[in-house]
């Protein structure tokens, strides 16, 4: 009997803070498989998922009003242990019989607390700072309000001046509250308070490495779908091509890809793709050159969501005939990672605007009745990015920039031809061989060049050159829903400026994007 990496799982009870996949995203780094669940997860569905402990998450509620939401009883009662955070400890304090006011003034940032007593929690941890033989640690808090009385039973174990009740235990069960967030990086000892919760007060093995998911997930798809043969779309984007690599360790010739070439990809990267999972690893990819037809379809159309359908619909189109001439298959295999189950169980509880189409190769033709193997839907993207290198994938590759769906058909400003999208490949070329030249590449989180369809007039020699402008874009974020603009030096900026007008005859002027996300996006379509 192989190793069962599921077995020991943390169950992370969603409150609504945007912090909540962090939490599991830290679980997981401390090599323990744990998953999110809405506050009103089923007591079937909990007892189905047996954890050996649960996290309570943070959320914009306040746990002082009888219609908040709460920690099902089921629960509570359970014997488990529970770690409740921010909201999470309030709600824990509220719920057996302590006090939650709110504060006339918000906390948020950094804060010194100091360690009170002994906790298995708390105690000791790395970053200790030591004063008149008080012992400190730097946390990062968010909240308004916060536990003013302790629940019966339970002890004091950290407090900062306007949290004077900042972290809790009880005194013979496994129960513990902290308001600060233990899963944010800002919060020097986080990891190792995460760590301690789940390895020494829920007991949990570090069973989900890189490696033993490999295991699991091969023995899986080999369980999933026998001697069939299974379908997947190629990008060469992250996801897809992990799903590719081990899916050929673990099916072998019973994988066959389709690689769409769209014309609407960057700089020799459908070459590249070939090279890497044809040539060096020798699985079968089929390359349907659509360049063409995308562009055909795309001709005269300029508003940004027509041009996102008319690409998503061409490539179900294209992928649908090849996928025909393969015969019957029965599997179709897609990239969907756990925060793309998360955001569609979300959507169940609530309404989200619509503010992008996207396209994704895993966005797939319902028609196709076919199976779903979907080997990556319990992984967080940095777990994608572990898996890829343990399987042999190069790291530039899985380290590489996110590249959305529609590709430069939304770099494009306006409308796409062929001529705007060489442009564009040369001239991202040159800002992402900088970038990566002066070590840039890896600060930013992605970076990429925007043609705008404006002319504008510059002084060549002695000539008048009236041709097209481009903007570049640089930005850092965490999770792609909110961003900054990246402050690259400004020698940087004018060597690719410098580069991208001397080299591209058709481009007069390069401009750089100041813009954040909220209120601008990170694509500019
Ligand atoms: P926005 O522009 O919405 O982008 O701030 C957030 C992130 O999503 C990427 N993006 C896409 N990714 N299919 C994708 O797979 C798409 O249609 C798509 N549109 C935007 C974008 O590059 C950024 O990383």
């Amino acid at each position: 009997m192989s190793l069962n990496i599921h077995e020991q799982l943390i169950l992370i009870l969603d409150f609504g803070s945007q912090y909540a996949q962090l939490i599991a995203r830290r679980v997981r780094e401390a090599g323990v498989y744990c998953e999110l669940h809405h506050y009103s997860l089923s007591e079937a569905d909990f007892k189905a998922l047996k954890p050996k402990g649960v996290s309570l998450s943070g959320g914009p509620e306040s746990a002082n009003l009888a219609e908040s939401p709460r920690i099902p009883a089921y629960i509570l009662n359970s014997g488990l242990p529970i770690l409740g955070i921010c909201y999470g400890m309030q709600t824990l304090a509220e719920q057996l019989g302590g006090k939650v006011e709110s504060s006339p003034t918000s906390e948020f940032g950094y804060a010194r607390v100091e360690i009170v007593g002994q906790s298995p929690l708390l105690h000791d941890l790395e970053h200790q700072v030591e004063e008149n033989q008080r012992y400190y640690q730097d946390v990062w808090m968010s909240h308004g309000d916060k536990v003013t009385r302790l629940p019966p039973d339970f002890t004091l174990i950290a407090a900062t001046a306007s949290a004077p009740i900042a972290a809790m235990m009880h005194q013979s069960k496994p129960l513990f509250g902290v308001q600060f967030h233990p899963e944010v990086t800002h919060t020097k000892a986080g990891q190792q308070m995460l760590n301690r919760f789940v390895h020494e007060i829920c007991g949990c093995a570090r069973l989900w490495t890189p490696a033993n998911i490999i295991e699991d997930a091969i023995a899986s798809v080999r369980r999933q779908v026998g001697s069939d043969q299974v379908l997947l779309g190629l990008s060469g984007g992250v996801d897809s091509s992990v799903v590719a690599a081990l899916l050929h360790k673990a099916i072998g010739d019973q994988l066959t890809c389709v690689f769409v070439d769209n014309g609407l990809l960057r700089l020799n990267e459908g070459d590249q793709v070939m090279q890497t999972f044809a040539s060096n690893m020798g699985i079968k990819v089929i390359r349907a050159n659509a360049e063409d037809l995308f562009l055909s379809r795309l001709q005269g159309v300029s508003e940004p969501e027509a041009k996102r359908k008319i690409i998503g619909r061409t490539f179900i189109e294209v992928f649908d005939a090849e996928a025909a001439k393969l015969g019957e298959v029965k599997w179709l295999a897609q990239g969907t990672i756990y925060p793309d189950v998360i955001e569609s169980a979300k959507a169940k509880h609530g309404t989200a605007q619509v503010i992008k189409s996207h396209h994704n190769v895993g966005g797939l033709p319902e028609e196709m009745k076919m199976g779903l193997v979907e080997p990556l839907r319990e992984l967080f993207k940095d777990e994608v990015r572990r898996i890829g290198v343990e399987l042999g994938l190069p790291p530039a590759m899985v380290y590489r920039h996110p590249f959305p769906g529609p590709g430069l058909g939304v770099r494009v400003l306006g409308e796409v031809t062929k001529h705007y999208c060489d442009i564009l490949r040369q001239a991202d070329h040159i800002f992402i061989e900088e970038l990566r030249r002066a070590g840039w590449y890896d600060k930013v989180s992605q970076a990429f060049v925007v043609f705008l369809p404006i002319k504008s007039v510059g002084v060549v020699g002695d000539a008048r050159r009236y041709s097209w402008v481009l903007a570049l874009r640089a930005v850092e974020t965490i999770d792609f829903m909110t961003a900054r603009w990246a402050h690259l030096p400004y020698e940087l900026l004018e060597l690719v400026s410098n580069r991208i007008i001397n080299e591209i005859r058709d481009v007069s002027r390069v401009s750089y994007d100041i813009s954040s996300k909220p209120p601008a996006t990170i694509e500019w379509e």
